[in-house]
């Protein structure tokens, strides 16, 4: 199959690498010169493990490609997916289609023979109708169907993910699309991945519904730790025990400070948007964002307990910055406003993260960024364990006793056993466990 991508950012890149590895030929487009021009010399605009190795195996076995000219891409494509970004919209939350109509209306006057146009970037609800309308507009003669084929990767394990998917969802009524499509995945179904045909809005809404659906189950073990924490319990046991009930499942029953990154929060809050529109409200999911919303800086409040409330004159050693580990992605970390509020506390802050301090560096001010978690330890009064990095698994206990003005960890990743961090002469705290 001949296939553009429209879009290289983290579901473009991926996607599109992944099916120039299945063997199709693959153009991947962006309007950023300088992005392209990178990706020509090899240099990957992400961080994302193993990526950089399968882009350069496809682009040398002739199979993949980089491109700022849409127009002679899509007219030689039996494909065309849309993965630009969706952000959300400054003031009101809404998804912000500009850049997926803005798209739309360049691949359609450059349609030649049958093309499936393809939503892969997270859309309302409807915008599939939307941008078939603008195809049709623009090219009444176009020869299209659209359809919708929403993406489940996750960041720092995209290339696993997208090759073991646990299901691929495909929304559209067109027979010959269906079949490009089916053809498109076909590696994916002799590897046994289910693929769900449905109609193009249900396949819209079902990835909403996912992203609700985990943002939600991840607020309620938050809350479920916050009691815990009260009444003696360990929020460790109680999700592996509710966990082990196959209704339940254990996946994403992980307590931390809050979910983060560039698709739960903006994606609940476009679905809570879309719900009051239509005068259904999701209330569900409103109450997982304001829950999570204020549980970022009351991770700030944790830390200060134990110096009785604030910090001021203290220093506080944070490690890893990034929404979650393997990836530089700084967007909407939980790190940006528990920074903040510990700021606001009087604290003066250290940090150090394996892979996002560039990126970090543009979103957190006032901050001395260390070269290794010792360094940022040295002198502090308490570390932080922000994000699970592998390598603040097995840190060095008595090593950073002796360096730290202080020793006192709080652990809003639960890395750590209790036992052995006290062990060590540390007060430890953490998410949701008897300290
Ligand atoms: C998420 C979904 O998991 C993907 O299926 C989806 O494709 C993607 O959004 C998207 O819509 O593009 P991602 O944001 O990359 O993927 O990362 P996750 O691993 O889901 O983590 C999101 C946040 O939830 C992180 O801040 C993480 O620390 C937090 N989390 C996750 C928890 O606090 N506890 C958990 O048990 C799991």
């Amino acid at each position: 199959m001949r296939i553009t991508m429209v879009g290289t950012g983290y579901v473009g890149l991926v996607s599109g690498t992944c099916f120039a590895d299945f063997g199709h030929q693959v153009t991947c487009v962006d309007k950023n010169v300088d992005k392209i021009a990178a990706l020509d010399r090899g240099v990957i605009p992400i961080y994302e493990p193993d990526l950089d190795r399968l882009v350069e195996a496809n682009v040398r076995a002739g199979r993949l490609a980089f491109s700022t000219e849409l127009p002679e891409a899509v007219a030689n494509s039996d494909a065309v997916f849309i993965a630009v970004g969706t952000p959300s919209r400054r003031g009101d939350g809404h998804a912000d289609l500009s850049y997926v109509y803005a798209a739309a209306r360049e691949i359609a006057v450059n349609l030649k023979d049958f093309t499936v146009v393809i939503t892969k970037s997270t859309v309302p609800v409807g915008t599939g109708d939307e941008v078939e309308r603008l195809i049709r507009d623009t090219n009444p003669q176009a020869d299209v169907a659209v359809a919708s084929n929403p993406e489940f990767l996750r960041e720092g394990a995209a290339i696993r993910d997208f090759k073991h998917p646990d299901r691929i969802v495909v929304g559209t009524d067109d027979e010959r699309a269906r079949k490009i499509i089916a053809e498109i995945y076909r590696p994916l179904y002799l590897n046994q991945a289910p693929v769900m045909f449905t109609g193009r809005r249900t396949a819209e809404l079902i990835k909403y519904a996912a992203n609700a659906f985990l943002a939600t189950k991840i607020t309620f073990i938050n809350e479920i730790a916050d009691l815990a924490e009260k009444v003696g319990a360990d929020v460790q046991e109680i999700a592996r025990g509710i966990g082990l009930d196959n209704r339940i499942g254990a996946k994403f029953l992980h307590a931390g400070p809050g979910f983060g990154g560039s698709c739960f929060p903006k994606d609940t809050r476009a679905l809570v948007k879309t719900a009051q529109d239509h005068e259904t409200p999701i209330r569900i999911v409103e109450a997982v964002l304001s829950v999570n919303e204020i549980r970022k800086r009351a991770m700030a409040r944790k830390v200060a307990a134990v110096f009785g409330g604030s910090l001021r004159g203290k220093t506080v050693a944070l490690l890893g910055l990034t929404f979650k580990p393997n990836t530089d992605d700084m967007r909407e970390s939980p790190s940006i406003p528990l920074v903040t509020a510990l700021q606001d506390l009087g604290a003066t802050i250290k940090a150090y993260d394996p892979v996002g301090m560039e990126q970090a560096r543009n979103e957190l001010t006032d901050v001395t960024y260390c070269s290794g978690p010792y360094e940022c330890a040295e002198g502090a009064d308490a570390l932080v364990i922000v994000t699970e990095w592998e390598q603040f698994r097995a840190l060095d206990l008595g090593r950073l006793k002796q360096q730290m003005a202080c020793p006192v960890m709080v652990d809003l990743r639960n890395v750590y056993r209790p036992s052995e961090v006290a062990a060590h002469g540390f007060k430890y705290e953490s998410v949701g466990r008897p300290s």
